[in-house]
């Protein structure tokens, strides 16, 4: 078969090429080692006149040139097909994916806006480990040895040294251990407790615990602060009252209620007809504290108060069960 006639074979296979299959056999008659055009170039070295060896040399490589266009332009053309069938499918008129979006979890949520009202305040946030050592849980914090206040808590004991947290007041101890007064803090964290699990416990909660140390600090500045946190937080219009109370680490020490997210302070079935929701623990940081952290409790005067995240959540959105926290269902979460 001479170059034309093979040209003209070429140009016929192509025509009928429709898919990749076809394009695949089509290149590999032709290309590479095996293929037809080496095919010619090795029976090119067996002519012996050089000027019919020049001029059949041009012609193989223009043949393989005008081959290498063929597939180039079938290649094209497949590629562009393909996309065509491809638009075909594709209905413009259906209605769109829905994109499935993550969301923060509600308690993540009120964590988040818990420590930004106190940074607008000027607290700074500080946080301790999960797994406290008895010292800073108890001891420091003025609970005595073999005291019943340390019944308060239902405490996960690891061995005699080291236990689960039960509140974040730990981290005051740390935070004073290490920084000079004065102080204004803000600690949020997982705190464990051994509850069994009920629409209002769990053994694994949220508090944010927070405190100031400088001279002169006195319990107005303590309701002065939470005043306006509750404000912020729940409402505007909402009142803050403040009962005597008792923890060992503060002295006075005080609960902190808000009125009534629900009513408004009327009194319905949300508050027990009471008017108001206690959301706190609060009070004057005891001097024993001061002392275990080396303060002069003659010099330094501060306030600490500490709150349930999963509890302030319950009484701002009206959620009357804390498992639906933990069971993430979407319905649930969704809502937020
Ligand atoms: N740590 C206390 C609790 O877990 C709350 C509290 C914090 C009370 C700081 C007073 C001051 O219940």
């Amino acid at each position: 078969m001479n170059i034309n006639e093979l040209k003209e074979q070429m140009k016929n296979e192509a025509g009928q090429i429709k898919n990749e299959i076809d394009l695949k056999n089509f290149s590999a008659k032709y290309k590479g080692n095996n293929g037809l055009i080496s095919k010619l170039f090795q029976e090119l070295k067996k002519i012996e006149n050089k000027d019919e060896k020049k001029q059949k040399g041009k012609e193989i490589n223009e043949l393989k040139q005008y081959f290498e266009e063929l597939l180039a332009e079938k290649e094209k053309f497949l590629i562009e097909k393909l996309r065509e069938e491809e638009l075909k499918n594709i209905d413009v008129s259906l209605p769109g994916y829905d994109i499935k979006k993550g969301k923060i979890h509600p308690i993540t949520q009120v964590m988040e806006e818990i420590k930004s009202i106190f940074l607008r305040m000027g607290f700074s946030i500080a946080e301790g480990p999960d797994i406290e050592k008895d010292y800073y849980n108890f001891t420091a914090l003025n609970f005595p040895h073999d005291h019943p206040a340390r019944d308060m808590h239902d405490t996960f004991k690891i061995n005699d040294e080291y236990l689960l947290r039960t509140h974040t007041s730990p981290i005051q101890v740390r935070v004073m251990e290490k920084q000079k007064p004065p102080l204004k803090i803000i600690a949020p964290g997982r705190v464990f407790r051994r509850d069994a699990i009920d629409a209002s416990h769990s053994p694994v909660f949220h508090q944010v615990e927070g405190f100031m140390v400088d001279k002169n600090i006195r319990f107005s500045d303590l309701k002065g602060v939470l005043d306006l946190f509750t404000k912020e937080f729940f409402g505007r219009e909402l009142k803050t009252r403040f009962r005597p109370s008792f923890f060992p680490f503060t002295e006075p020490s005080a609960e902190v209620d808000v009125q009534c997210v629900n009513c408004k302070g009327q009194g319905c079935s949300a508050c027990k007809q009471t008017g108001w929701l206690e959301i706190l623990g609060a009070g004057m940081i005891h001097p024993n504290v001061f002392r275990a952290v080396k303060y002069d409790p003659e010099k330094w005067t501060g306030f600490a108060f500490g709150m349930g995240v999963e509890r302030i959540a319950m009484l701002k959105y009206g959620i009357n069960d804390l498992r639906l926290f933990y069971e993430n269902d979407l319905r649930f979460l969704k809502q937020f």
